[in-house]
């Protein structure tokens, strides 16, 4: 069975995911694990990775998706923010762009650490709002996201892409 891993990773997270899966299916053909590139190899399954941009799937990825027909799809994201219902409404918003002439096999979300800017920028919004409570859980969830992708990330994503294949 041939597999393909395209992803779009810029800090890294999405890529940690995509090596795990190259990694966790090291006993099948894998023919390419690597950021979209000119021509998409054939392959039985196709694992598509993003990291999440302003609430939905990068636009490397959206198009992608969109240019894949009658495949075997798994789809993988990781997002700063965490939470079933979050990846719930984010894997509704990927799945507008993959056509409906294929197969989608499953989806895997866990959360990725993001950039030290964005822990600055609402220190600094906390400054002026002192009082603001949205602010303080975003705050923490900046914080609980720098471990992942962590250890149990990993152990997952290897379980659920062999899931994928069998
Ligand atoms: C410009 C920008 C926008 C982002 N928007 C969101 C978002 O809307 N929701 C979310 O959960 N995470 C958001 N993130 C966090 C990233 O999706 C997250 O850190 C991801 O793991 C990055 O993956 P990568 O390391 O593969 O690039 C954003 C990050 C950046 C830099």
């Amino acid at each position: 069975m041939k597999i393909a891993i395209i992803y779009d990773s810029n800090t890294g997270n999405t890529k940690e995911l995509a090596l795990a899966i190259k990694d966790a299916l090291k006993g099948y053909e894998v023919v390419y694990c690597d950021k979209p590139g000119d021509v998409i190899p054939k392959a039985d399954i196709y694992f598509i990775g993003s990291w999440t941009d302003k609430g939905d799937t990068s636009n490397k990825i959206k198009a992608v998706l969109k240019d894949l027909h009658d495949q075997k799809i798994a789809y993988f994201a990781t997002a700063g923010f965490n939470g079933d219902g979050y990846y719930k409404r984010l894997f509704l918003r990927a799945k507008i762009n993959i056509p409906d002439d294929n197969e989608i096999l499953g989806h895997f979300y866990c959360q990725g650490k993001m950039p030290m800017a964005v822990r600055e920028r609402y220190e600094a919004l906390i400054k002026a709002n002192p009082d603001d409570q949205k602010l303080m859980v975003s705050i923490s969830n900046f914080d609980e996201a720098l471990s992942h992708p962590n250890h149990d990330d990993i152990d997952n994503v290897k379980k659920w892409a062999l899931e994928m294949v069998e």
